[in-house]
């Protein structure tokens, strides 16, 4: 224990300062000395295949792992508008399949006709950006692709078509990517387990004034589950979805052209055969999928994170969790039901979300609607992997966690109660409760 002696020449606020530094050093309880204990190191606790597999499956995982980094380029049919080149660049941190690293891949597509928008920064998250008007006011809420393929090398001649202007900070709305491990898992869950999760936590729920509401906003009515506000089905659907919207590749799934509007860049942008990624069918018994097939078996054969050590601090942390209210919505275990992998099936997950959509506020809103989500509402994060997660929350504002979990707290949150729990915490159960967010 450090004892702070004074001198009697040190002015007023000084003492007061030293007298706040001691106090921190003698009393536990002091409230403002926790601290996020950062990323954990000591080598990426995921990234390879889900134990169990068969042969024919583990085939299928690399075949598209390969095409998961594989770099596109126009001729494979990047663009015309796009925002980044592999599937990788952008989900690759701590090991392919996650998110964003630490420096942004998307930096490299700067060039004469392509200047990076303000929230793209060389040490900052990899981002994909939505306007959340028209310019006749009316909602837009699409995603709107960083960079155009005019200006690279490789751009077909006579293509002009101009970057998008992102200088409207007011009518942005940004998301990180989110990690793709273990999402077999997730898309092998039925409908009826998730609902009975959340009829088991009705009672603890409505005390802390927790609701929650699934996104139905697919095509056949059943609970849609992936990505930020809960808005896909399937992962073979956003692969579909993402090979065209986030790398400008047409497909079997979504098979026209985005931000292509005029017969003149329709002639000179886009001169390729649509869709650009099909089925190989070659000749009798030579047949190849398609790559949006093979990124989703990819995925579907990814291994969930594992976990970090064990200690006494983590345990009590993990006890805190459920204790204060997290675990109502970030759910800590579900069951797959019965499926056709038998590595997926009949498994206990440890995600840690109930994959309902909850009001989050004012502070956490970002004026989007997808399917039934409105602009404050969002899927309870999977916490799995955020042990090793450098950039927080849809939009990536914060690294730090103690600031991702005070963002829960605004007007119109459900989580207000839960977020008071967690302030009336004494300085040890904060602690304990931090390091346990970062062994998932
Ligand atoms: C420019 C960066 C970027 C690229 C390239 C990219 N993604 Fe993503 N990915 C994102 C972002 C951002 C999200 C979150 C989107 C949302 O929820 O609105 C995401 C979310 C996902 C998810 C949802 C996971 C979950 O449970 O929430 C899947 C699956 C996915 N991407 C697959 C892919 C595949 C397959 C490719 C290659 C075809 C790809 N992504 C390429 C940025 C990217
Ligand atoms: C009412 C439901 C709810 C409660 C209660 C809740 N969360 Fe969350 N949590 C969410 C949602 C929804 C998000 C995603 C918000 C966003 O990105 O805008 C989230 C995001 C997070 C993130 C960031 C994850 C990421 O992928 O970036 C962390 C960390 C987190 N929560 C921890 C906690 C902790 C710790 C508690 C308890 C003190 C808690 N949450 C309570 C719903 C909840």
């Amino acid at each position: 224990m450090i004892i702070a002696v004074l001198h009697p020449s040190v002015t007023r606020s000084r003492k007061s300062l030293v007298l706040v530094i001691s106090s921190m050093l003698v009393n536990p309880g002091f409230a403002g000395a926790q601290s996020d204990p950062g990323p954990r190191g000591g080598g990426a606790a995921a990234g390879g295949q889900i134990g169990g597999l068969t042969s024919a499956q583990v085939q299928a995982f690399l075949d598209g792992q390969a095409r998961f980094n594989e770099v596109e380029n126009v001729s494979n049919g990047l663009g015309p508008r796009f925002n980044s080149n592999q599937c990788a660049s952008c989900h690759s941190f701590p090991a392919e399949g996650g998110t964003s690293p630490a420096s942004n891949p998307q930096t490299q597509f700067a060039n004469s006709r392509n200047a990076l928008p303000s929230f793209i920064q060389p040490n900052g998250p990899v981002r994909e950006a939505r306007f959340i008007h028209n310019p006749d006011g009316s909602p837009d809420g699409g995603v709107h692709a960083l960079f155009v393929v005019t200006g690279r090398s490789d751009g077909p001649s006579g293509c002009n078509i101009n970057q998008e202007d992102f200088s409207n900070a007011g009518n942005l709305s940004l998301r990180i990517p989110t990690p793709v491990f273990g999402l077999g898992l997730i898309e092998a869950i039925p409908d009826a387990y998730l609902i009975n999760n959340m009829t088991n936590t009705s009672g603890p729920r409505a005390n802390l004034g927790i609701a929650g509401r699934f996104n139905r906003g697919g095509n056949d009515g059943t609970i849609t589950r992936f990505g930020w506000k809960a808005q896909n089905k399937s992962l073979d659907i956003f692969s579909g979805e993402a090979y065209n919207v986030e790398m400008g590749i047409t497909n079997l799934l979504f098979p026209n052209e985005r931000g292509v509007d005029s017969m003149n860049d329709q002639t000179n942008c886009n001169p390729f055969a649509a869709p650009n990624d099909t089925d190989n069918l070659g000749s009798a018994g030579t047949a190849e999928f398609d790559d949006v097939s093979m990124f989703a078996a990819f995925m579907r054969f990814l291994a969930p994170p594992a976990p970090g050590p064990s200690s006494n601090s983590v345990v009590n942390g993990s006890n805190v969790f459920t204790n204060i209210g997290c675990a109502l919505c970030h759910t800590v275990a579900l069951q797959t039901g019965p499926n056709q992998v038998a590595a997926l099936s009949n498994q206990t997950i440890n995600a840690y979300s109930d994959f309902a959509l909850h009001h989050m506020g004012s502070n956490l809103a970002d004026q989007i609607s997808q399917g039934v989500a409105q602009g404050d509402e969002f899927r309870s994060a999977p916490l799995w992997g955020l042990g090793q997660r450098l950039f927080l929350l849809h939009d990536g504002r914060t690294s730090d966690l103690v600031q991702a979990i005070l963002a829960h707290s605004s007007s119109g949150s459900e989580a207000n109660q839960v977020i008071d729990n967690y302030n009336s915490l004494n300085h040890h159960d904060k602690q304990d409760l931090l390091n346990f967010l970062r062994s998932l």
